[in-house]
């Protein structure tokens, strides 16, 4: 959950995103949850997709009931690797909800293990999960995003800006999301399409810095990041906020680190 003062401390409008539609992979997860949820405070009604449909749905009561009027919708039982799976939810948030103007890839498997450890089909389920994943939400929503002239967010990370280990399978997947982002946003300008990177560093209190940083190693990390603070689920939503909004109508094709500059610092440890 964002701060219950968002929207009055929000350097945004209230309806910056009212009409708009936004559909998020992984939208029952921590972060694309609070990014969901900022796009609908403002005015979106929006789609979350996910694997397991009681926590998608719950999720989608949740954010519903955030904003009087919002519909969102939550789809369960869809999974990223499956393409006919996401083309099944784009099609009912098309019927329900009408359009797609923004679509979040966020859906991401991570685990911490040495190579020796990582088996092949280890390895392959991350690719998969973050790399074809990702490929498969814009396969799926370009011609909803086509008819908008919308906008697409994948979710990277920083672990491949330097030699991060135990997350080889991490690194390579969000390396392929950053290329795969260039690709497009060059193929989709002319339609009008941008297309970006959000790269959360460290983000307080998600399950992927649970799956990161062990507690005892979480109070040295702070002191390692120059801004000497974890980032939160509001730091993103607000890069997310920002990113779709006209404010950004010339940014595409590009990464926005939203790391506290961490990553530099983590290259001298
Ligand atoms: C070694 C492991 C492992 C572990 C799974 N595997 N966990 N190997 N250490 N801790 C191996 C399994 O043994 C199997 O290989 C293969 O991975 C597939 O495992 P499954 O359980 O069958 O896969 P699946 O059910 O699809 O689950 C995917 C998952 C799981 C990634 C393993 O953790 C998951 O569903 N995660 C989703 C939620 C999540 O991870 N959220 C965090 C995102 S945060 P074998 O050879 O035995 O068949 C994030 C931040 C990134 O991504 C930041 C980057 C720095």
């Amino acid at each position: 959950m964002l701060p219950a003062d968002f929207i009055e401390s929000s350097p945004y409008k209230s309806n910056i995103f009212v009409g708009k539609v936004v559909f998020v992979t992984g939208g029952a997860g921590t972060i694309c949850k609070d990014q969901t949820e900022a796009l609908v405070r403002l005015g979106a009604n929006g789609a979350i997709v996910g694997r397991k449909k009681e926590v998608t749905e719950k999720a989608a009561k949740e954010l519903e009931a955030l904003r009087p009027g919002a519909r969102v919708l939550g789809l369960g039982e869809i999974d990223v690797r499956d393409i006919q799976s996401l083309k099944r939810a784009v099609d009912t948030t098309i019927s329900e909800l009408g359009r797609i103007d923004y679509v979040i890839a966020g859906a991401a498997g991570n685990f911490v293990t040495d190579i020796n450890h990582m088996s092949a089909n280890a390895f392959k389920t991350v690719i998969d999960i973050d790399l074809l994943g990702s490929f498969n939400t814009a396969k799926a929503t370009f011609e909803a995003l086509r008819a908008s002239a919308g906008s697409l967010v994948f979710i990277s990370a920083t672990a491949h800006y330097h030699g991060s280990p135990f997350t080889a399978h991490v690194g390579a997947a969000k390396a392929g999301i950053d290329a795969l982002m260039q690709a497009l946003a060059v193929e989709l300008g002319p339609l009008g399409i941008r297309v970006n990177c959000i790269a959360p560093g460290f983000i307080a209190a998600t399950e992927g810095m649970d799956r990161l940083l062990p507690p005892d190693m979480q109070k040295t990390y702070t002191r390692l990041t120059p801004l000497q603070r974890f980032g939160t689920t509001l730091d993103i939503a607000n890069a997310t906020v920002w990113l779709f909004s006209e404010a950004a109508s010339y940014v595409s094709g590009t990464v926005i680190v939203v790391d506290g500059a961490g990553w530099h610092s983590a290259q001298q440890t």
